[in-house]
């Protein structure tokens, strides 16, 4: 296949940032669309230019990472799918395809495609983890868990801390990405011991950090590689009101 790309280039986080229109050829079909980018760069390096810089790591759906709007959609065209599981062969010989990366005010862009995430990783250093001790292997085996909560509390840490859920929403709100870390404690025994302290804390960084809130226009879970159901955000919501309720001075 042969493309044309129009990828945003920007050299810093001062630069005011362009589109950069690009010819590759020959593309396979069946090559991802990180493969693709490598390709692109090959002929940059090979011209004298300077590679494309785009975030990657796991290539397997896994880590987040690779995080870009592709022809205006968080990781492209596919439901349920990251950029690097996203391949060539769901476009057309000939396509112009455009590549930016994620826009919203707590993302900041450090170069082209990649952005600043660690708004994510303060909202988690915030609360997101269980401090007390749960034990060993026998003792999670020993403790009584609804298989429905089980399964909601597996769904809900499905989450890949992407940020298109954010890049999605008109008022780039983490809600999503709150409720599902909120929710996956919060289903289990383990996570209830901190449940009130810790939907207290993320929300209150969440906020501090300048994402908006929820706009109920589902935009997130629309464009969640990992389908994440916005009833996390309900749940989220249910915990956040009844900690205000338990404690309304914190
Ligand atoms: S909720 Fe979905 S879109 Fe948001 S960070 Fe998690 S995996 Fe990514
Ligand atoms: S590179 Fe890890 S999810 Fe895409």
């Amino acid at each position: 296949m042969d493309l044309t790309l129009k990828v945003w280039r920007q050299a810093n986080a001062n630069d005011k940032g362009r589109f950069v229109e690009y010819k590759v050829k020959g593309i396979s079909r069946d090559a991802s669309f990180l493969e693709m980018m490598d390709i692109l760069n090959e002929q940059l390096v090979r011209e004298g230019e300077d590679p494309v810089a785009f975030d990657h790591d796991c290539r397997e759906g896994i880590c987040g990472a690779c995080s870009m709007y592709i022809n205006g959609r968080p990781h492209g065209p596919d439901k349920g799918t990251t950029t690097c599981q996203l391949h060539m062969r769901r476009f057309k010989d000939g396509d112009t395809i455009t590549v930016e990366p994620w826009r919203a005010k707590p993302f900041p862009v450090i170069k082209d495609l990649v952005v600043d995430r660690s708004a994510f990783d303060e909202i988690i250093r915030a609360g997101g983890f269980i401090s007390v001790s749960t034990g060993g292997v026998p003792d999670a085996n020993a403790i009584p868990i609804p298989k429905r909560n089980a399964d909601l509390a597996m769904d809900a840490a499905a989450c890949i801390g992407c940020g298109a859920c954010v890049a999605a929403c008109k008022n780039a709100s983490a809600m999503l990405f709150v409720g599902a870390k909120v929710s996956q404690f919060a289903l289990l025994p383990q996570g209830r011991v901190e449940a009130r302290e810790r939907v207290l804390k993320m929300v209150a960084k969440m906020d501090e950090l300048g994402f908006g809130n929820c706009t109920n226009t589902y935009a997130c879970e629309a464009a969640c590689p990992k389908e994440i159901s916005v009833a996390n955000i309900a749940r989220m919501n249910r915990e956040y009101l009844s900690a205000r309720v338990a404690a309304p001075n914190e």
